[in-house]
């Protein structure tokens, strides 16, 4: 069997709509090998206790609200989120500089070493999703300005679909974080272009992998971590 991931390369998105389908997920990780995720549906049915609960749990926790409002707003918002002790948090890119720089400077005042993430385009968007919103240029290009703007920025490192880890792990661009989403377990039938395997994404190189409707709309969740856990170094 071969073993090639890291402990805590492996993020678990707990996309529910409560916290007990999210406890009963929990209960079945070991923090040591296991980070989590809370996006925007279990923070907004939750609230913020949802936060300490887990970290009660031991839990290191990836605040995945995508903030994107005046540069204003989301400096108080990331400065709140770092204040309850998240490990990882991420904004929109395409807010613009001030508002990256505004959440970089908030975080900094809280802790450097919480990771600063930006979401460039949204893997759900294609070429015509952005035309309609006024965006002229081509995906990958539009993707490019706003890593570059990022960076400039000071984040950390970057969501991005696990087929632009070749672009992304290039050169002077190495030491930069990927956090990819669309992560399967087994190929999916017809190859499809914005999901990848596990043993894939990290053999082209990304740092962190968010695994969610795998193991969250499993019959099976306790087989699919067990399968995830043999791949552990
Ligand atoms: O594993 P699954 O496909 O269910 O993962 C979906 C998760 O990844 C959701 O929590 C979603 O919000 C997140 N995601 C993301 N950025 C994307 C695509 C998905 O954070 N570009």
């Amino acid at each position: 069997m071969e073993k090639f991931i890291k402990k805590g390369q492996i993020i678990v998105g707990l996309d529910f709509d409560n916290s007990k389908s999210a406890f009963e997920i929990t209960k079945l990780l070991n923090p040591d090998n296991f980070k989590v995720k809370v996006g925007s549906q279990l923070f907004t049915a939750c609230g913020p206790k949802i936060l300490e609960d887990l970290k009660k749990q031991g839990f290191d926790i990836f605040l995945d609200l995508k903030y994107h409002d005046t540069p204003n707003t989301v400096e108080k918002a990331v400065l709140e989120a770092c204040k309850k002790e998240v490990w990882m948090l991420n904004i929109h890119l395409s807010g613009g500089q001030k508002m990256i720089e505004s959440a970089v400077k908030a975080k900094n005042s809280v802790s450097s070493e919480i990771l600063l993430i930006g979401v460039t385009v949204l893997t759900s968007l294609d070429q015509k999703d952005l035309s309609d919103v006024g965006v002229s240029k081509n995906l990958e290009d539009q993707i490019f300005s706003l890593f570059s703007l990022g960076k400039k920025g000071g984040i950390d490192g970057i969501v991005c679909s696990p087929n632009d880890l070749t672009f992304f792990k290039k050169g002077e661009m190495n030491s930069f974080l990927t956090v990819c989403p669309g992560i399967r377990i087994k190929a999916e039938s017809g190859g499809q272009k914005r999901t990848s395997t596990i043993h894939d994404a990290i053999h082209l190189g990304a740092d962190y992998l968010v695994v969610a409707r795998e193991i969250t709309s499993s019959p099976d969740p306790l087989k699919v971590i067990n399968e995830i856990d043999s791949y552990f170094i």
